[in-house]
């Protein structure tokens, strides 16, 4: 048998130590999340405090951010209309937050009916940190 090159094996051990759901795109968001917030890291407990709690700023039909994506958040959720939204915890979805345009999007428009306001960069961050450790 062959033994590996030292430069097979370093590879080999960078990909094995990388967690599952990490993934460049989502990463690139964030950082530049964390640049927007002038932090150096997000709390996934803020977030997750955020995402679940009822607010009171926003449109009375959506209340939480819950209301469509649900509590159970490796389940998929469900539109105002009844159409179904896939999950949103990456481990299960690992195709989340990677496509800026979408996450930009959909944060606006959602903060918007839940809050009555846009989300900072620190509270997006937070959701993201919340919902890439689920
Ligand atoms: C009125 C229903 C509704 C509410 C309330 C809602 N969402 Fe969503 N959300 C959607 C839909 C629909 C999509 C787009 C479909 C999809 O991504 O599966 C979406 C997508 C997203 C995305 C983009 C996901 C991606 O893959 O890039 C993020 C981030 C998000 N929502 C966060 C939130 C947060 C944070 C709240 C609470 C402040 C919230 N949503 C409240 C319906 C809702």
């Amino acid at each position: 048998m062959k033994i590996p090159s030292k430069p097979t094996i370093l590879a080999l051990a960078i990909i094995l130590a990388t967690p599952l759901a990490a993934n460049p795109a989502r990463d690139a968001i964030i950082n530049a999340l964390k640049q927007q917030a002038g932090v150096s890291s997000f709390s996934a407990e803020e977030g997750k405090a955020l995402f679940l709690a009822t607010h009171s700023g926003g449109k009375p039909e959506t209340p939480s951010c819950t209301t469509c994506h649900g509590t159970n958040l490796k389940a998929g959720g469900k539109t105002r209309a009844g159409k179904p939204i896939e999950p949103m915890a990456v481990s299960v979805n690992p195709q989340r937050y990677t496509d800026p345009a979408k996450v930009e999007k959909w944060f606006r428009r959602n903060c918007n009916s839940v809050l009555g306001r846009e989300c900072t960069p620190l509270e997006k961050g937070n959701i993201l940190a919340y919902l890439s450790s689920l």
